[in-house]
């Protein structure tokens, strides 16, 4: 039988994109190689490692911020291998609801690896090595991403030792101490969990900062909050190699700068220097389907390859490499096939760093406008000045507002505190309607709420806050 759509792929891109197609009233297939739906996301990225940083900052507060409080526990203990059964549990409960919904909408799933074979046609080869060739009107190339590893330097992935962020979610017990090569996203959400959990942490990065690419100022008050946690930094340092050494393993970096390399021991090793798009095996080269310098899918404004009817979305095509894109990304596709008029708005994709406090931004940073040369204004207010945050003893951060100087239009948001990942999206509504500082900041907000701080930080971007 011959399908509308088949989507090769399983994540937030492909699993979207296969119900909102199926929604739409397309006869959809999905061909998955793992065992489970849902992609790195679901089983091995977001959600499991969502499940660790509450239940390590649960940990964490047991025993360091409860007594603040007038909660007195006598000394919380880990319990190591609950806290991994209650990720796994997260994880299923999360993959079984794709399934679910596949069932719902009445999407057929092939387990096996995918292989475009050119217009219309995709093969599917099982564990077994047997091979079916399934045909459609459309193809959407989902595949996602893998860990990159460090550029230009070998690495021996054993996942117990020297991990990735699928080892570094599945350790047996705490190491006495981890080296995180990257200060990205991974690095530090990762490096949370552990240092919460007793692990002495030290991350080594290139840059001369934190969160490259991230606003400048928030990426300081971060490091310092760290810091504070007992996290170490060792900026400016380009890691030249990671080997086993003994029951653990040796990091070797030098400054960017130039001068003497340092080596490092540590029990593990976590590698968080990037991902990158997933298409070996897909047979891309062979269907003719063109990729860009950086080993992309390319596509054109409306996802498609350079081949008629064969689509791509998601980490394996240029933007940011974040779940939320890929489902919006799965959304457009599967409406622009419809014959609808399916968009993403790029400039208003909301980031996350889940560590404590955490970190969103939405719209440009200041060093972006600063490049761009567009006149700013900005509005700042500190969780210090929040009742609701006193009150949760929750102090720490500042919601950060930049806006057009003439128009008053908001450019960009950036938080950093308890809760920010919940509050940006104020802020990303307000972008999408073209709002300005002075909309948001005179819409009502409820009292007390941490989101008040976005209020009095719009208040303070068009004229002058109230609370300060
Ligand atoms: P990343 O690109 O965020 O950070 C990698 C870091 O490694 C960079 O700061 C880079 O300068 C550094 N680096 C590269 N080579 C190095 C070397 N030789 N020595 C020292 N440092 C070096 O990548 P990460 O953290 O691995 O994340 C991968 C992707 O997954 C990202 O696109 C990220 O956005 C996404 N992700 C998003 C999450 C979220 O939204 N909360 C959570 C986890 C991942």
């Amino acid at each position: 039988m011959a399908y509308d759509l088949i989507v090769i792929g399983s994540g937030p891109g492909g699993y979207v994109c296969a119900i909102k197609a199926a929604q739409l009233g397309m006869k959809v297939a999905v061909v998955e190689k793992r065992s489970t739906y849902g992609g790195t996301c679901l089983n091995v990225g977001c959600i499991p490692s969502k499940a660790l940083l509450h239940a390590s900052e649960m940990f964490h507060q047991a025993q360091h911020g409860l007594e603040a409080l007038g909660v007195e526990v006598a000394n919380p203990k880990l319990n190591l291998q609950k806290m991994m059964a209650h990720k796994d549990a997260t994880v299923k409960s999360n993959v079984d609801g794709v399934s679910f919904l596949f069932k719902k909408n009445k999407i057929d799933g092939f387990q096996g690896t995918g292989k475009v074979l050119g217009q219309g046609k995709v093969s599917v080869t099982n564990e077994k090595g047997e091979e079916q060739v399934l045909e459609a009107k459309n193809v959407v190339i989902a595949t996602g991403s893998d860990v990159a590893g460090i550029p230009g330097v070998e690495v021996a992935f054993d996942e117990k030792t020297i991990v990735s962020s699928t080892g570094a979610l599945a350790l047996e017990k705490v190491p006495a101490s981890m080296i995180v090569v990257g200060g990205g996203v991974i690095g530090l959400e990762l490096g949370s969990v552990w240092a919460r959990l007793g692990a002495k942490v030290t991350v080594v990065e290139f840059l001369d900062t934190i969160l490259g690419g991230m606003d400048g100022e928030v990426a300081k008050q971060l490091q310092r909050m760290l810091t504070k946690q007992g996290i170490d930094f060792k900026l400016g340092a380009k890691v030249t190699g990671a080997v086993k050494s003994g029951d653990g393993a040796k990091v070797t970096f030098e400054p960017v700068k130039g001068g003497e390399a340092t080596t490092l021991d540590a029990e593990v090793v976590l590698i968080a220097t990037g991902r990158k798009p997933s298409t070996d095996g897909l047979g891309l080269a062979k269907a003719g389907v063109v990729l860009d310098s950086r080993g992309r899918v390319e596509i054109d404004r409306h996802f498609q390859t350079s081949i008629a009817g064969v689509y791509a979305i998601g980490d394996v095509v240029r933007g940011p490499m974040l779940a939320h894109k890929a489902e919006d990304e799965g959304v457009a596709v599967a409406e622009i096939i419809a014959g609808q008029a399916g968009h993403v708005n790029y400039d208003v994709i909301p980031g996350v760093v889940y560590t404590q406090p955490e970190v969103a931004s939405v719209g440009k940073t200041e060093e972006e406008l600063k490049a761009a040369g567009v006149a700013y204004k900005i509005g700042k207010f500190p969780f210090t000045a929040n009742g609701r945050a006193r009150a949760m003893l929750q102090t720490d951060g500042f919601v950060k507002i930049l806006a057009d100087k003439e128009t008053d239009r908001v450019l960009g948001g950036h938080i950093i505190g308890f809760g920010a990942g919940e509050m940006i999206h104020e802020i990303a509504v307000l972008m999408e309607f073209g709002g300005s500082s002075e909309d948001l900041g005179r819409t009502c907000h409820a009292h007390p709420t941490m989101s008040e701080a976005v209020k009095e930080a719009a208040l303070s971007t068009f004229f002058k806050p109230i609370h300060m």
